[in-house]
């Protein structure tokens, strides 16, 4: 036996291709915001076989999690079906990433079983500081504990209707149970360094996943709302103490209906300095942003432009739904971070 912690699943073949994943398929119904029930009745269909591309596949999940290829299914059960499926999919990392933009409606229906797996198993390809893996994630599928976190985080529809919701979680607790295992002092997990490398790793690893899902043809959206009140968020995920919510992810299929724009970004003037920093230069080049911003906005139906959002959201005083009190949410579930 391999030093994995896998579950003994063993995935057959046929079971490993994410099609659905990667083409949402077209319904009649699918433009239409339809109810839990109907999603219920309309999983992704069935998956597609690319045997010629397993093995391959296969090698790179086992490298992952440091098992043989034999053993790749056990320890990310359905990702080198989804691997393999991938090398058809037309565009590139680059493509993914320049065309990222945020997807809040969603098609009906579960998500396919072998999304899950895929998107940890790119979570923890992301670098992570000395390797100290100082996160978790808490994937959320059952309707009344979104309505819940959907609550709790500003009352986002997005959320109450969302296939999936991934919590993600800096997490000091693990190794604190370590070390209580060992009779070993950890003083360094009270330090706000040490919060800070969590809540990195918790981010790295959760863009991964972001990138991971928009490649296979999912849509995500992040949800800082899971920090408007981070101890109740805790209580309602059964979070251990050392441990607090980073950022939810949203997953699923995009609306073809609502497929969303992407949203420019300020010019490379403005944050990208050479040898030193040049505030004086990014404030010249602010007020093209601002001009195309505010036509963007206004084409969405909204009124205003980036800098006022900005300053309104930085205002302080309520602006930020209870996040203010991030440092003592952070004591209380016990992460000092002196
Ligand atoms: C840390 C973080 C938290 C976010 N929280 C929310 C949220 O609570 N609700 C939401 O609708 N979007 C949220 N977003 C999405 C941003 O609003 C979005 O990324 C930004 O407006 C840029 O748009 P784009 O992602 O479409 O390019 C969040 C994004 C990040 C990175």
């Amino acid at each position: 036996m391999t030093a994995i912690d896998a579950s003994p699943v063993v995935t057959r073949p046929t079971e490993t291709a994410s099609a659905p994943a990667l083409r949402p398929v077209q319904e009649p119904d699918q433009t239409t915001r339809t109810t839990r029930t109907a999603r219920a009745l309309k999983p992704d269909p069935g998956p597609r076989e690319h045997p010629g591309r397993l093995a391959a596949a296969r090698t790179q999940v086992a490298a992952r999690y440091g098992v043989t290829a034999r053993h790749a299914d056990l320890a990310a059960p359905q990702v080198s079906g989804t691997l393999a499926a991938a090398a058809d999919l037309p565009r590139s990392v680059l493509e993914v990433q320049l065309g990222h933009r945020s997807v809040r409606r969603f098609l009906p229906g579960p998500l396919a079983p072998s999304v899950l797996p895929t998107l940890v198993a790119a979570a923890q390809s992301a670098p992570t500081s000395s390797n100290l893996q100082l996160w978790s994630v808490v994937a959320v599928t059952d309707p009344a504990r979104l309505a819940r976190i959907a609550t709790l985080s500003g009352e986002q529809d997005h959320v109450r209707d969302a296939p999936l919701l991934l919590v993600w979680i800096a997490d000091l607790a693990r190794v604190r149970a370590l070390a209580a295992s060992r009779s070993t002092a950890v003083h360094a997990t009270g330090y706000l360094e040490t919060t800070m490398t969590a809540f990195l790793d918790a981010a790295l690893a959760a863009q991964n996943a972001v990138v991971a899902a928009e490649s296979i043809g999912l849509g995500t959206v992040y949800l800082g709302g899971v920090r408007d009140d981070p101890e109740a968020l805790a209580a309602e995920l059964k979070l251990p103490r050392g441990t607090a919510p980073v950022v939810g992810l949203v997953v699923g299929r995009p609306d073809p209906a609502c497929p969303g724009r992407v949203k420019p970004r300020l010019p490379q003037a403005v944050v990208l300095h050479h040898e030193t920093y040049d505030m004086a230069r990014q404030l010249r080049s602010l007020g093209a942003y601002e001009r195309r911003m505010t036509a963007f906005y206004r084409d969405e139906g909204f009124t205003g432009g980036w800098i006022g959002r900005v300053l309104t959201r930085m205002r302080g005083n309520g602006s930020l739904r209870g996040r203010e009190r991030l440092r003592s949410a952070l004591a209380a579930l016990g992460m000092p971070s002196w």
